[in-house]
């Protein structure tokens, strides 16, 4: 306000999933809404945030409850300056990359095994990697802009993920991606719990994961956790709550994930108490 910012003028998010979930929020409501393009330069916010409009900030509830659906004018995403990315940020967004595959892409997901190295070398796989990423979430936000069905796909592993951001205090102890990697292979173990998908495929997804550096299981959390009640109490206040239902994304296997409403809060902390 104190730049006299007018309404005609454009918010250039530049940066990392943050910045870009920051500005765009910012965006949506200064002026009552101005119009922004997404710059983004970590793998993260190539693949995901900077594409489909949602914007928001954290609140000591949880993550991400307060924002907006508020769409950019432009997505301009220039691969070099992920030269210049930590190798632990670059396999926080690889997460995101496999998400696309464990959702509903499975041949997505066997060419990220044969991949994976060249991708994150850098070669022309890196390249591919990502325009898959982004031609899939925009396939699945022109579907459903507002996530009132097939959008909450896009959560795989975030339910979860997000519990456990927020018991580590949204920090270095678990960055974004690696919260939703060890919340991929959990939503993949309690799915094969309930006979609904082979063990076989949660055991396959852990060693992909974890051949690019990211966590996997509760234990590999530093510093510990808090209990399952805290636990549970974050993930009730997951977005896709609905008359105080819990709605996980679950699976049939790679490649197989579907929307499961009503899945009874006892079994998931039962579930939680045994992967401690
Ligand atoms: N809006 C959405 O749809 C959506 C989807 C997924 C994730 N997110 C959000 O995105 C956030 C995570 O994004 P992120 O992983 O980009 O984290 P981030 O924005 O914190 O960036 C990671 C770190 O990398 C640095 N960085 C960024 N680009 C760099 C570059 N080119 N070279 C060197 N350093 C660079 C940043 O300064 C930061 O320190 C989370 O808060 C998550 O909730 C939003």
């Amino acid at each position: 306000m104190a730049a006299r910012l007018e309404r005609g003028d454009l918010v250039i998010a530049l940066g990392g999933g943050v910045i870009g979930d920051l500005a765009g929020f910012a965006a949506s409501i200064a002026r009552r809404g101005m119009d922004f393009v997404q710059m983004p330069t970590s793998l993260l916010a190539r693949v995901d945030s900077s594409v489909g409009g949602k914007t928001g900030i954290n609140s000591p509830h949880g993550k991400n409850l307060i924002g907006a659906f508020h769409q950019p004018r432009l997505v301009l995403a220039d691969l070099s300056t992920l030269d210049t990315s930590a190798p632990c940020q670059f396999a926080s967004g690889y997460a995101e990359v496999v998400k696309y595959g464990l959702i509903d892409d499975e041949d997505f997901f066997f060419w990220l095994e044969e991949k994976r190295e060249e991708i994150f070398a850098g070669g022309p796989a890196q390249g591919e990697a990502i325009a898959r990423c982004c031609a899939h979430k925009a396939r699945v936000v022109i579907e459903d802009e507002k996530e009132l069905g097939v959008r909450a796909l896009l959560n795989l592993g975030h339910t979860f993920g997000h519990a456990l951001e927020k018991d580590t205090g949204y920090s270095d102890r678990l960055l974004h991606g690696e919260g939703v990697s060890i919340g991929m292979v959990l939503a993949h173990g309690f799915s094969a719990g309930l006979g609904l998908a082979p063990s076989r495929d949660t055991g396959r997804i852990a060693a992909h994961l974890k051949s690019a550096g990211l966590p996997t299981i509760l234990g590999d959390i530093e510093g510990g956790l808090g209990s399952t009640e805290t636990l549970m109490a974050a993930i009730a206040q997951d977005k896709k709550v609905s008359r105080r239902a819990l709605t996980f994304i679950l699976t049939r296997g790679i490649g197989k994930a579907f929307i499961e409403k009503g899945v009874a809060p006892e079994a998931v902390s039962a579930f939680l108490d045994e992967m401690r």
